[in-house]
């Protein structure tokens, strides 16, 4: 039987900046659960690769790379902020980069890499429960889970999304080569064939673009009160 089969998973799945991250962070902090966020392990693996001068397309590389990533994830000290050490150096910051994403989005599509991290992903399965953010969450991942969530929203709003993110972190970015970066990136993630970007049949499809975020996560919170009850 696969460990913790009987602890509750929501998963979130999308495309890019489709407010994933922060509506699963809201949706957890709510429900007092776990948090995976899948997409920062493919970001890690991308990242290093780059370390270790490993080609994007190298599977054969890649795959051992991804199965003993050696990752870790403290709280600073005085931040109270997570941070991400991969191979005892702090990368949080090169993790959110628009690159790191994109690498991310190249390296995913090598099946190996998946199944690599497959095992490390659904040991996030932790009591009482796990709001899970990502592509084929729903899908993949965790098929069984309670509640299955696909959000969406047009490109331009994602890109604007994303920008004002980027801004306040202080990324250089334009909106034009956002759009363009987010449109290749959606096209590599729903068109690949290993686990691609695509709504599990039992999920419940949310268009967020005209809705605030508060909005969202009311709207998700009631589908747990059916779905939890
Ligand atoms: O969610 P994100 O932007 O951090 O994800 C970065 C890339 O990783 C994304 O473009 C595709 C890939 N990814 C994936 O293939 N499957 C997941 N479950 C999560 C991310």
């Amino acid at each position: 039987m696969t460990p913790g089969k009987n602890i509750p998973v929501i998963t979130i799945d999308g495309p890019t900046a489709s407010g994933k991250g922060t509506i699963t962070r809201l949706l957890a902090q709510r429900l007092g659960w776990h948090i995976l966020d899948s997409g920062a392990l493919y970001r890690l693996v991308a990242l290093a690769a780059r370390k270790h001068s490993i080609s994007l397309d190298d599977a054969e590389s890649l795959q051992p790379l991804a199965a003993h990533l050696d990752v870790e994830f403290a709280v600073d000290k005085d931040s109270g902020e997570i941070v991400t050490l991969l191979e005892g150096e702090d990368v949080t910051q090169d993790l959110r980069a628009e690159t790191c994403g994109n690498d991310a989005s190249q390296v995913a599509q090598i099946p190996a890499v998946r199944e690599a991290l497959l095992a490390r992903q659904r040991a996030f399965r932790e009591a009482p429960g796990l709001v899970a953010d990502g592509r084929d969450m729903g899908t993949v991942v965790f098929p069984d889970a309670v509640l299955k969530i696909f959000l969406t929203a047009s490109t331009e709003e994602r890109a604007r999304r994303r920008y004002n993110q980027l801004k306040d972190k202080g990324l250089g970015v334009t909106m034009r080569g956002l759009l363009d970066e987010i449109a290749e990136r959606d096209a590599r993630d729903r068109e690949r064939a290993a686990s691609p970007l695509v709504a599990a049949e039992d999920a419940v499809q949310l268009d967020t673009s005209e809705l605030t975020i508060d909005e969202v996560v009311d709207r998700l919170w009631s589908l747990c009160q059916v779905s939890l009850h």
